[in-house]
């Protein structure tokens, strides 16, 4: 299968296109490599690969990438994903999730593209108390701005399906974790400083939950959407592994060997979201995927890639240090 992907130098994209290319997709990918796009990430793979670096919202250039790769199937991971930051700055999250989507979705529409599936994520349903999950019918109550952003996303490709027959599938994915991913999110700071000895900062009490999946799974996941799911719907994709942060980090320290002194407790995120939850049942009925992954072994796993590729981290977390003097503020 001619496949377009966009966002494929980012974390989740990156495993997505080794894996496209092991199956024997002929790939072509999009990315504008902003601070979390590496091409690193696709060495393994580079050689089978054609790479754009392009953004997706300048439609002239998407326009042109089509005509030369004429994809059957477009698989849309590129945007702006990182929460914090859309809480400093929102307005490249408008410009990349939402007006890039847009584009993605125009162009795809003009060339007749056979199946166009949109990455998103359970951020879009708002947040939840201490029991129940979201199906693919909750409705969506996005907290943040970025949330907001992949919410109209998700809005966007419903309209194309609805209103022109475009074969949109929604993937919403929990929270991923894994090797390659930027070390500004949850898990890698976490191992980084840890293997610093440096403080962790963890918002709020730290009991705020997530449901931790590990990126090979969720990488399997929209594959079997591409081979098995069926135009309009959503699938959501979870694994059930609902972890508070503050067992996340004690996880993690425990499988450094470092102590819990190293925690330190920060002012928490505004409009924090305490809990999400996915229920992955018809994933698991109509594509037969589920998240094959344990945490404990994701994170064992995890833990070991980042003390293997410490320069590959290390390298971003000197661009990283004032960021987090202004994100992580002491209680
Ligand atoms: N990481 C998670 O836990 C998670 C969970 C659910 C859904 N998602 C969604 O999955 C997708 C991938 O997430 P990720 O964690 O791999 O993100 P990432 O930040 O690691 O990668 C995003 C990639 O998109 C590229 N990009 C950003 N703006 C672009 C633009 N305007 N044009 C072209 N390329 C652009 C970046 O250079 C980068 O390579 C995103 O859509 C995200 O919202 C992520």
């Amino acid at each position: 299968m001619r496949m377009l992907i966009t966002g494929g130098a980012g974390f989740i994209g990156s495993e997505f296109v080794r894996q496209a290319v092991r199956k024997g997709h002929q790939v072509a990918v999009v990315d504008k490599l902003t601070y979390a796009g590496d091409l690193e990430r696709l060495s393994e793979v580079r050689k089978d690969i054609t790479f754009y670096k392009a953004d997706i919202s300048n439609q002239e250039f998407i326009e042109h990438i089509f005509e030369k790769e004429d994809p059957e199937v477009v698989v849309h991971f590129a945007a702006e994903s990182h929460v914090d930051r859309s809480l400093l700055d929102p307005y490249p999250f408008i410009s990349s999730n939402v007006l890039g989507t847009q584009v993605l979705l125009e162009v795809s529409k003009a060339k007749g593209v056979e199946l166009f599936v949109n990455m998103s994520t359970d951020e879009v349903y708002g947040d939840l108390g201490k029991e129940g999950s979201f199906t693919e019918d909750s409705p969506l109550k996005p907290n943040s701005p970025y949330s907001t952003t992949k919410a109209s996303a998700d809005m966007l490709g419903r309209a194309y399906h609805r209103s022109f027959g475009l074969p949109v599938i929604t993937i919403r994915a929990s929270n991923n974790y894994g090797p390659w991913q930027y070390p500004e999110k949850f898990v890698p700071v976490i191992i980084l400083k840890a293997l610093r000895d440096e403080k962790i900062p963890v918002y709020g009490d730290g009991t705020n939950v997530r449901e931790w999946l590990y990126v090979t799974d969720c990488a399997e996941g929209i594959m079997a959407a591409i081979d098995r799911g069926n135009a309009g719907e959503i699938y959501n994709i979870g694994s059930k592994e609902e972890k508070q942060n503050i067992e996340v980090v004690k996880a993690i320290l425990k499988l450094l060997g470092k102590g819990e002194e190293l925690i330190e407790f920060v002012k928490d995120r505004p409009g924090h979201d305490f809990r999400y939850s996915l229920d992955s049942v018809k994933a698991k009925r109509e594509l037969g995927w589920e998240a094959k992954t344990s945490f404990d072994e994701g994170i064992k796993k995890t833990v070991e890639w980042y003390v293997e590729h410490l320069r590959w981290a290390q390298d971003k977390v000197a661009y990283l240090n004032d960021y987090w003097k202004r994100v992580y503020v002491r209680q």
